[in-house]
């Protein structure tokens, strides 16, 4: 398939494209490109065994090999993107320090990372899978487009993206296939599965980005009012060692006196 036509298939949301020049920047810097790339190869590996597992359990099989060679794709995706990873890091003078990846606006190929092969069978795998590659080969595709500074990066996420054409394809054939009269209903059922992650994902981002703000205005406007009051208590305090009287409960002649 050549690009043209590839990129005619396999197109970003329109969220994602309307934030085309954010994706630009989180990619511009060498250091953080390097992070995203490892943390992608790490996303892909664990897809790829869960993929495995799923050619272990599934009875149906032409589904196994499928499965199978899925799951060789996403292990050699891993690859692919921990190698142009190493090279990057290999010209940084200091490394890759830990930073800012924005994995919430450029995430890879979400879906992957929380794959459940055991609940749902077949049908709900292969339709969950569907959605993931769709929307991982729709990122893809963008990342590819903003990456024209780095070439060899960008011909990484053009061999992945090949594939993840594919994965995005068989998935939905085989899914008609096993569910000729269910299929739409399984994909209404993943997408409104998706929709709740994608919910829970904004709803602990934005608890969290609370949590912080409480945290520094408790910090800044909670904590000066004890200081000055511990000051205070301590300017009353008599310097030296006091005497305790006897019938006093701090008394320690006797633990019931
Ligand atoms: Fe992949
Ligand atoms: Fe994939």
């Amino acid at each position: 398939m050549t690009r043209r036509a590839l990129a005619q298939r396999v197109r970003a949301s329109p969220l994602d494209r309307s934030l085309r020049p954010l994706h630009r920047w989180v990619w511009r810097e060498e250091a953080r490109r390097a992070r995203k790339l490892l943390a992608f190869a790490a996303t892909e590996a664990d897809g790829g065994r869960d993929l495995a597992r799923a050619a272990e359990m599934t009875p149906d099989a032409l589904l196994r090999r499928l499965y199978l060679r899925h799951a060789m794709d996403e292990q050699r995706h891993a690859e692919l993107f921990a190698r142009r990873a190493r090279d990057i890091l290999a010209g940084l003078p200091g490394g890759a320090a830990s930073g800012f990846e924005g994995r919430w606006l450029a995430p890879g190929e979400r879906g992957l990372d929380d794959l459940v092969v055991e609940s749902g069978g077949d049908e709900a795998l292969l339709a969950f899978l569907h959605l993931s590659e769709k929307a991982a080969a729709g990122r893809f595709a963008l990342y590819r487009e903003v990456l024209d500074h780095d070439l060899a990066t960008r011909e990484v996420f053009g061999q992945v993206l090949r594939d993840e054409t594919f994965h995005m394809n068989y998935t939905r054939s085989q899914l008609v296939r096993v569910a000729p009269e269910r299929h739409r209903a399984r994909l209404w059922r993943a997408r409104a599965s998706r929709l709740w992650k994608s919910y829970l994902r904004i709803a602990v981002g934005l608890a969290s980005l609370i949590g912080r703000v409480m945290l520094i205005l408790q910090y800044f406007l909670v904590l000066p009012v004890f200081a000055v009051l511990a000051r205070r208590a301590a300017r009353r305090e008599k310097p030296g060692w006091v005497a305790v009287k006897a019938k006093d409960p701090d008394s320690l002649r006797s633990t019931y006196e």
